[in-house]
C-alpha cells in the first residue's frame, strides 16, 4: 500500500469488534500522532466505519484532525481599478501526501489563491487554517516566519535574485531557514542535479533561459523540504521532457515529505500528474 493509500486508510480509521478495550482508549492518542505506521505496525485492525453510526462520528473527528491545511470560504475581491470578484467561497481541504491541481482561464484567480495560501495577500472573508492555526489571525511577521519555514513557492515569474550564482538562488531557503552554509550548498546542489542542471550551478541567472531559471526556481522551493508546495505554473516555460521531469520532481517530493502540493496550471497534461483536479470559474472552484 503507498502512503497516499495508507492516509486514506487513516481518515477510515474506526473502532470495530476486533479491538479489546486497551487498544480501544489508546487509538486517539495513536491516531494523534503520525498515525498510519505506528497504528499499522501496533497491530490494530483497520477498518471502515459504517457511515451514520456512533464510530461514523468518530471518523469525522480523525478525518478533520488529519486535514493539514483548510480553505475556508474565502472570499477576495480586487476594488481597483475596478471591482472584481476574484475568489467566491472557496473551500478546499487537503491532508499530508496530497497533491492537487487547480486549474482555469487566465483571469480566473488561481494565482490570487496561491499567494491567499502563501500568506501573501489576506482574503476580504474566510479562513486559512494550517495545522488548525488561522493564518489570516498571523500577523506579517509571523506570516512570513511560516511562510519561510514551511512553504516553497513556485513563482510564475522566477523571481530569481540576480546577484546570486544558480547555486546560491537554490540555497537561499536553507540559509534563510538558518541551514549551516556547507550543508545548504550541498543540499542545493543535490536539487540542481534533479533538475538537470548540477553543470550551471556557478552561472547568474542572468544567464540562463527561462525554462533553465524556472527549473533553478523549483530547485529553490524544494530545497528545504517544505511541507505545502506552491506552483504557479512551474512548466509554463518548459518543453515537454523537462516538464514530465519537474512534475515527477514534484510529486515525488510531496510524497516522500509527506507534504502537500498546489499546482496551477493551464497544462492539462501537468493537471492530470495530480491527484486530484480542480477548476476555478467565475471564481467559484468546482472539483472535475
Ligand atoms: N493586485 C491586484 N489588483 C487588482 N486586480 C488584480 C490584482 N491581482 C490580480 N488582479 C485581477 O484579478 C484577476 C485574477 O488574477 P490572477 O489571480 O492573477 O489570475 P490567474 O492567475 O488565474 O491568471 C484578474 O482579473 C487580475 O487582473
Ligand atoms: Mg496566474
Amino acid at each position: 500500500m503507498d502512503r497516499i493509500e495508507r492516509d486514506k486508510v487513516h481518515v477510515r480509521i474506526a473502532l470495530t469488534r476486533n479491538l479489546d478495550s486497551a487498544q480501544r482508549s489508546r487509538l486517539p492518542e495513536i491516531a494523534g500522532k503520525c498515525p498510519v505506521r505506528r497504528i499499522l505496525h501496533s497491530g490494530i485492525v483497520i477498518r471502515t466505519a459504517p457511515a451514520g453510526n456512533r464510530l461514523g462520528r468518530r471518523r469525522h473527528a480523525w478525518n478533520n484532525r488529519s486535514v493539514m491545511l483548510r480553505l475556508s470560504h474565502l472570499h477576495k475581491v480586487y476594488r481597483e481599478p475596478d471591482v472584481r470578484y476574484v475568489l467566491q467561497d472557496v473551500s478546499l481541504e487537503l491532508h499530508p501526501g496530497e497533491y492537487v491541481a487547480i486549474v482555469g482561464e487566465s483571469g480566473s484567480g488561481k494565482s490570487t489563491l496561491l499567494n491567499l495560501v502563501a500568506g501573501l495577500e489576506l482574503p476580504d472573508s474566510g479562513g486559512i487554517l494550517l495545522d488548525g492555526r488561522d493564518l489570516t489571525a498571523l500577523d506579517d511577521g509571523a506570516r512570513t516566519r511560516l511562510r519561510r519555514a514551511r512553504m516553497g513557492f513556485v513563482f510564475q515569474s522566477f523571481l530569481l535574485l540576480p546577484h546570486l550564482t544558480v547555486l546560491d538562488n537554490a540555497a537561499l531557503s536553507l540559509k534563510l531557514n538558518g541551514t549551516a552554509h556547507r550543508e545548504a550548498q550541498q543540499r542545493a546542489h543535490a536539487m540542481l542535479e534533479a533538475v538537470g542542471l548540477a553543470a550551471l550551478a556557478h552561472r547568474l541567472p542572468g544567464t540562463l533561459s527561462g525554462g533553465e531559471s524556472q527549473r533553478v526556481a523549483i530547485a529553490r522551493a524544494l530545497a528545504h523540504r517544505p511541507q505545502i508546495v506552491l506552483a504557479d505554473e512551474p512548466t509554463g516555460n518548459l518543453d515537454s521532457g523537462s516538464a514530465r521531469q519537474v512534475l515527477a520532481l514534484l510529486r515525488e517530493q510531496i510524497r516522500s515529505c509527506n507534504s502537500i502540493g498546489i499546482l496551477v496550471t493551464h497544462s492539462a497534461t501537468a493537471a492530470a500528474s495530480a491527484d486530484r483536479v480542480y477548476r476555478l470559474d467565475g471564481g467559484v472552484l468546482h472539483s472535475e
